[in-house]
């Protein structure tokens, strides 16, 4: 099978020009101009001039069909991943979610494979969470690796909060073994305090769940794990969702001090929402993990992600349905679920409001939502690039398109989108998966069970 696009404008991390892509049988054969006079029997020709031709969208932190305890997210992987498709995303890495307590790692990977392999519609890969450390769990981090999950994740707060000497131990031995550890950073001890002092002074309302987890318990977690890498000898250390300037402050501290290996994942919500959302009726609808910050804050992720400060976008999609999970926070807001949908919203959002607003250029969303993904989390070069042999997962964008953003658009399970009423300057017009069209125009035409499960290779260099 031969699929030929013709007279897009590419764009990778370095480069933006004009030529034709032939994929066979799921693969970029070969990339230059005229391939139609050479390949004009492909079974395939979609012509994509005047628009942009973007590797496929890669989201390296999403949690679908999770457990929270109190809820279950409302998208599975199938409603997820068409919801990601219809997007232009195209391969995901979810963060599984926590099994019983001391339960093997693998006991999650096995759940998980059965949550997924016959629904996910795009290629996916998951990321493990530790729960506890001694020796058996040290040791299995090395046969996830050969199961395909060079990643792990450790919580510095909420129930499965790992200790200091834990984390330690966990990044010596991802080091050793070439993994990444994943570090959701946040002080426990202080927003527990702050959630109860507010919680007893009858402050309930959203916004206190914004101010119980202020900036500065976010930056010292950061900072405490950054020192922690650099005493296992400078160890891979993966932030997610990073929301705040004090935050990036520490990074670049510890950068300018000559740390290595140091990735940074912020998320499409912090690039472009205000905790003056929580101050909306609507307020629940935003309780999420970090919090949402300041204006002040939007200015400095946007500034860190133009200067190579932050690596990776993603989106932390964990979507509870507004008219029912998230009301059970409408009396307390301790008791609404973490989390917010945006699988779906991430590429076109960073397209509109980052690069038609000069924010970032077009190569830099390439690196942040593709190619740097697929580089730290060990798919590069089959995934986050348009080179030949790499995958046929390829995104087609009309600049020129104006829409706005409504929840009706989307085509996840969820009843809300966070960003609705968006005026949006672009539009998604195709998104192809290993050659195939599984979006077009806003609908999916892909095929239930059709995503691969991706074994993900060590973590060998710099990006
Ligand atoms: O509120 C959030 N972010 N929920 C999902 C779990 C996490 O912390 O990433
Ligand atoms: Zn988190
Ligand atoms: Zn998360």
């Amino acid at each position: 099978m031969k699929t030929l696009v013709k007279n897009g404008m590419i764009v990778s991390p370095e480069d933006t020009y004009e030529a034709d892509v032939l994929i066979e049988d799921g693969v970029i054969e070969c990339i230059g101009k005229n391939l139609e006079a050479k390949f004009g029997d492909a079974d395939k020709v979609i012509d994509a001039k005047g628009k942009y031709v973007l590797p496929g969208g890669i989201d390296v932190h999403t949690h679908m069909d999770i457990d929270v305890g109190i809820a279950r997210a409302v998208d599975d992987f199938y409603t997820g991943t068409v919801a990601a498709a219809c997007g232009g995303t195209t391969t995901i890495v979810d963060h599984m979610g926590f099994g019983p307590a001391g339960c093997p790692l693998h006991h999650q990977l096995d759940v998980y494979h059965g949550l997924a392999d016959d629904k996910a519609v795009i290629d996916y890969g998951f990321h493990g969470v530790v729960q506890h450390v001694d020796e058996s769990i040290l040791n299995e981090l090395e046969t996830m690796m050969d199961d395909g999950v060079q990643s792990t994740k450790v919580y510095m707060t909420y129930g499965y909060k790992i200790d200091d000497d834990g984390i330690l131990e966990v990044l010596k031995k991802m080091k050793e073994l070439h993994g990444i550890t994943a570090f959701h950073c946040e002080n426990h001890y202080v927003v527990e305090h702050l959630k109860k002092e507010y919680g007893d002074a009858g402050k309930t309302a959203p916004i206190y769940h914004a101010k119980s987890r202020p900036n500065l318990a976010e930056a010292e977690a950061v900072r405490r794990v950054l020192y922690l890498a650099k005493l296992a000898g400078d160890a891979p250390v993966y932030i997610v969702h990073l929301s705040c300037k004090e935050s990036l402050e520490a990074v670049e501290e510890a950068r300018r001090n000559g740390q290595k290996n140091i990735f940074v994942e912020t998320c499409t919500q912090y690039l472009t929402l205000t905790e003056d959302r929580y101050k909306d009726p609507d307020g629940l609808k935003y309780i999420m993990s970090p919090p949402l910050r300041t204006q002040q804050d939007l200015d400095a992720l946007w500034k860190g992600l133009e200067a190579g400060e932050i690596q990776i976008v993603a989106t932390d999609h964990c979507p509870f349905n507004y008219a029912k999970e998230k009301q059970d926070g409408k009396d307390d807001f301790r008791k609404c679920p973490n989390g917010a949908p945006g699988v779906e919203e991430r590429m076109i959002l960073l397209f509109s409001e980052g690069v038609m607003k000069n924010k970032i250029s077009i190569n830099k969303l390439v690196e942040v939502a593709c190619t740097n993904p697929a580089k730290v989390y060990g798919m590069y070069p089959k995934k986050g690039i348009i080179e030949p042999g790499a995958d046929g997962d390829l995104v087609i964008i009309d600049a020129d398109a104006k829409q706005t953003l409504t929840h009706e658009m989307m085509h996840g399970a969820v009843d809300y989108t966070s960003y609705e009423g968006t005026d949006l300057h672009g539009k998604i017009d195709l998104v192809m998966q290993r050659g195939n069209i599984i979006a077009e125009n806003n609908e999916f035409k892909g095929n239930r069970g059709d995503g691969k499960y991706l074994y993900r290779k060590p973590f060998l260099g710099d990006l």
